[in-house]
């Protein structure tokens, strides 16, 4: 096992979007930290491979696809031979489909969003458990979004995000139940506000009724980079009084659920 690190963080969906900026972040911040960087593919996964050759020794890049429990297994032992723990876990990684109404979504629908915005944060705490647990200071943050909130506006907008909101509203009710289930554990849904990423590109290419674009021309996303920022700070500063079981949002404060 190599000489311990400050803090060892997992950032799942990272080869871009919050992921990416989060990883990035992270090593320019954190000169004591190392990170994995999870990713489905890590040979395609470039702009990684470039931060591995800026702080070399602080990133290993590894491989993440959600709801693969051979896989999730393969990179527990990975961390365990290295490292013996892992401190932060952010379970990023998920797609958004802006598609349909309850009505017309289709099984298939619900299955691809609910297996990686779902199953897949779930296998992968059931993963790293012991390694947790094996951390003086052990967080579980999934990334979750102010969409599924049942109590806040954008649930009574016509944006087709039903099952993508319903699968992250999921996501809060098991992460909320792993903070009670888990005394030892920092644990907490925490919602990225807009940011300028892929997914939240395609997501306002999808919406045919332009309820987005308005919605933009309020309150611009955020850059990646000045979200991973915020979201760093509440994700290190973060104690089970304040956060655990909570639905934070990225300005610190809680989202009703
Ligand atoms: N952007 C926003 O405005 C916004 C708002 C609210 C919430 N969020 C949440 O923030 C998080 C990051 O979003 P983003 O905007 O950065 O999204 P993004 O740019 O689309 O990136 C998503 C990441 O998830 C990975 N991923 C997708 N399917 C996967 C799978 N089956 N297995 C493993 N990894 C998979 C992608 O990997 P590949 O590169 O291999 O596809 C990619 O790295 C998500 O949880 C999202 O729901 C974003």
């Amino acid at each position: 096992m190599s000489s311990s690190p400050s803090t060892i963080y997992l950032v799942t969906g990272s080869n871009r979007g919050i992921g990416f900026s989060l990883v990035s972040h992270i090593l320019a911040s954190h000169p004591d930290a190392f990170v994995y960087a999870a990713a489905r593919d890590p040979p395609k996964a470039t702009a990684l491979e470039e931060l591995s050759n800026k702080y070399p020794g602080r990133i290993s890049i590894v491989r993440y696809v959600a709801a693969d429990a051979a896989g999730n297994a393969d990179l527990a032992k990975v961390i365990k031979t290295k490292h013996g723990r892992v401190d932060t876990v952010v379970a990023n990684a998920a797609i958004v489909r802006v598609s349909n109404t309850v009505l017309e979504a289709t099984a298939s629908d619900l299955e691809e969003q609910f297996t990686v915005n779902v199953v897949g944060p779930v296998l992968l705490f059931q993963a790293l458990h012991a390694l947790l647990k094996a951390s003086a200071s052990p967080r579980f943050v999934p990334i979750s979004t102010a969409g599924a909130s049942l109590g806040s506006p954008p649930i009574t907008l016509p944006i087709n995000i039903a099952v993508y909101g319903a699968s992250k509203a999921a996501l809060n009710y098991v992460t909320r139940k792993i903070h009670f289930e888990n005394e030892w554990l920092i644990a907490f849904p925490l919602a990225p506000g807009a940011v300028a990423t892929e997914q939240f590109q395609d997501a306002v290419a999808q919406d045919k009724a332009g309820i987005f674009h308005r919605f933009l021309e309020q309150a611009p996303p955020r850059a990646p980079d000045e979200a991973a920022t915020l979201l760093v700070d509440l994700i290190d500063k973060a104690t089970r009084e304040t956060s655990g079981g909570a639905f934070i949002d990225v300005d610190g404060s809680r989202l009703p659920w």
